[in-house]
């Protein structure tokens, strides 16, 4: 060929400009860089026992033992969609054993790469088979950052629906209603099944289904990334509440499920997404047709799987003993982070720190929105040594009993001088 025209769409290295890095994983830098003996990490979304050490869940443990003893144990590649057990166990974990849309035959579950992969791969599919101009995505804020970016890699245009409420550090639910009863039809709305990240404020059961209603009346379509269930109440079938309540309502759903924080399997990526199709005389085809088109996408971006965390949760999802052993485990974590809320709370309250913080103890699951400002996260990093992010957002699993008082000292010492 001839040489091209310098009209010619090309790839062109030398015009890509440094993209900013990514904050979470600078913060995580900066604190193992950190050398003070006194230095305190509530960035990282991550559990941590009472040691501020990472925690393998003992039936994760059993479960990996089990895996090992296994003579017939392969490293062969698994089904591009996945292991089926894992699958369908953890299809029945977030939609309820006896959800009708499994008995209709109406879901359809692939494994993914974590939550993350999860929710790219649904959003690969949209942004595949929604007609130009795409629908807008409208995502809470704040929210997850990562949402934004995935959404817009795929080339679907976000928007923003309100989510909080600054003033009283509560869930904004009329700001939501109003962005959700004005969006255009058809909008796809990303919705946290349970313990929002960052704010720790979730929609009451009764919200919920009235968020159910305006979105059903003005045709939005339900994005669930869930991943959190187990670490919002304690209990797995609460945390799936919503997702078990809109496809009750007949919706067809789309759900990236993650079991990075329940099983604490972070580094092993082990997530699943979910299509659920309405009920109808078509749901079975709109769901195969929907399974092959994930199909291609899947192999086109991982091939299949990675096997060894799915193996786990498999295990432990699909029995019984170890399953309500995990049930146990769940409650630890929970139970320790609600338990750093109220030491948290009591020690502010005991050094009369300017402001309300009931806010730390009625926020749920592992972050707190502190309402700490940027000034002050900095002062705190660089006076205190305590690393968070700066939208003043804590992971409360980092506290235990030997640093919460330290870290209300902190609070107290740069709210009552930092702006
Ligand atoms: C809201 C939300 N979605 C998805 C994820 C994905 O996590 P992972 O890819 O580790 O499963 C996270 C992790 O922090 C999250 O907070």
């Amino acid at each position: 060929m001839n040489g091209a025209s310098d009209s010619t769409p090309r790839f062109n290295p030398k015009g890509i400009p440094a993209a900013p890095k990514d904050p979470l994983y600078s913060l995580v830098s900066a604190y193992e860089a950190d050398e003070s003996d006194q230095k305190v990490d509530l960035g990282v979304g991550a559990y941590r026992d009472e040691n501020a050490q990472p925690w393998i869940l003992p039936v994760v443990r059993k479960a990996t033992e089990i895996i090992n003893q296994d003579t017939k144990q392969n490293h062969e590649y698994i089904p591009i969609a996945g292991l089926p057990e894992f699958n369908s166990a953890a299809q029945s974990l977030i939609l309820g054993v006896d959800s009708i849309a499994i008995k209709e035959k109406r879901v359809c579950s692939f494994q993914t790469i974590s939550g993350t992969g999860a929710v790219h791969l649904g959003a690969l599919l949209m942004a595949k088979f929604t007609p130009r101009p795409s629908p807008f995505v409208f995502i809470s804020s704040p929210s997850w950052p990562i949402h934004d970016q995935v959404f817009d890699t795929v080339g679907l245009p976000v928007r923003h629906y309100p989510y909080f409420r600054k003033d009283t550090k509560t869930f904004d639910f009329d700001g939501m209603m109003d962005v959700l009863k004005s969006a255009p039809k058809g909008s796809i709305i990303v919705l946290h099944a349970c313990a929002h990240n960052p704010t720790g404020v979730d929609p009451t059961d009764d919200e919920w289904k009235e968020i159910a209603k305006v979105m059903q009346a003005n045709e939005l379509f339900p994005f669930f990334d869930c991943a959190y269930q187990g670490f919002a109440t304690g209990y797995l079938s609460q945390d799936s509440f919503a997702v078990r309540y809109f496809v009750q309502q007949g919706f067809q759903v789309a759900i990236a499920q993650s079991f990075a924080k329940n099983l604490g399997l972070y580094g092993q990526r082990v997530g699943a997404f979910h299509f659920v199709a309405g009920p109808g005389a078509d749901a079975q085809s709109i769901t195969d047709n929907i399974a092959s088109q994930l199909s291609i996408l899947q192999r086109s971006e991982i091939s299949s799987p990675p096997i060894f965390g799915a193996k786990i949760a498999s295990i432990v999802l699909n029995d019984p003993q170890l399953f309500s052993e995990w049930e146990k485990d769940l409650l630890t974590m929970s139970g320790r982070i609600k338990k750093m809320r109220k030491c948290l709370k009591e020690e502010l309250d005991r050094l009369h720190t300017p402001g309300t913080w009931d806010h730390i103890v009625n926020q749920i699951g592992m972050f707190s929105f502190t309402g700490l400002t940027p000034s002050q996260v900095l002062e705190l990093r660089e006076k205190w040594h305590v690393y968070m992010a700066e939208t003043g957002r804590i992971s409360v699993a980092g506290l235990n009993d030997r640093n919460v008082a330290y870290f209300a000292r902190a609070v107290d010492d740069v709210v009552r001088r930092v702006l």
